[in-house]
């Protein structure tokens, strides 16, 4: 694995100091939530099928990037999807989290994880961009800004995947507790109840949009491909 230059200590955003600091940078928290089971139960057991549904979209050789560090797995499974012959990025603004993220893949040459506001990335096009329950946890300011970010970061024919939070068939017997824990612990969440992904994107006619809700609509994917200039 390559270590990417640290250069000036990145300044963590209100909305991850304020709302997520015991998720994200509380030290024994990190240490408790950095495993594959707490994505799993936090996900419903839903997150296998939302990842691999995510990597469905990827192709072997690309040159990925990885919007922010997700717990468990996730980012050695997405090393090891891309194969050697491809790169894979990964952007995070939290120490704590770019030093956990970097430990777990120490064994894949291939990937960089950056120390750094994904928002101010300075890196070449890629092929493809993963933000994998990014979106969720950004006021709907900075949702406008990732999403129009990733868009532009991506090369011609390539693909912007997020899989996030959606809003709920009225039925769905999880509703209530997921309501419940949006307007507790999670209060940027419900901007994808109110709002389609493609709705933050100021030029959404440049690229063709395909969106599959999940699991009674409790999640989506959505996929942004760039038309061929
Ligand atoms: C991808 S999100 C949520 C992932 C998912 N809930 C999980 O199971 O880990 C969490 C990460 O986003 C990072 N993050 C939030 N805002 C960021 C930004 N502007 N730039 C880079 N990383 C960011 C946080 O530091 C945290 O590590």
């Amino acid at each position: 694995m390559t270590l990417a230059p640290v250069g000036n200590r990145p300044e963590v955003p209100d909305y991850l100091q304020d709302v997520y600091y015991w998720a994200y940078l509380n030290p024994r928290n990190v240490k408790l939530l950095d495993r594959e089971i707490v994505v799993r139960t936090i996900l419903w057991q839903q997150h296998i099928k939302l990842r691999n549904a995510a990597f469905a979209e990827i192709e072997p050789g690309q040159r990925v990037l990885q919007s922010a560090c997700v717990y468990g797995s996730f980012s050695a499974k997405l090393a090891e999807h891309i194969g050697p012959e491809g790169t894979l990025d990964v952007y995070d603004v939290a120490e704590i989290q770019v030093n956990n993220t970097r430990r777990k893949l120490r064994a894949y040459p291939h990937a960089t994880v950056h120390y750094g506001d994904v928002l101010e990335m300075d890196l070449e096009p890629f092929d493809t961009i993963c933000c994998y329950f990014l979106l969720h946890e950004l006021p709907d300011t900075y949702k406008r800004e990732a999403v129009n970010l990733f868009l532009r970061k991506v090369v011609a024919g390539g693909k912007v995947v997020f899989v996030d939070y959606h809003k709920p068939r009225c039925w769905h017997p999880l509703k209530p507790i997921t309501s419940l824990v949006f307007d507790t612990l999670e209060p940027f969440a419900k901007g994808l109840w109110r709002n389609e992904i493609k709705d933050f994107a100021d030029n959404p006619e440049q690229f063709s949009w395909r969106k599959e809700p999940r699991f009674g609509d409790l999640f989506q994917k959505v996929v942004a491909t760039r038309s061929m200039d």
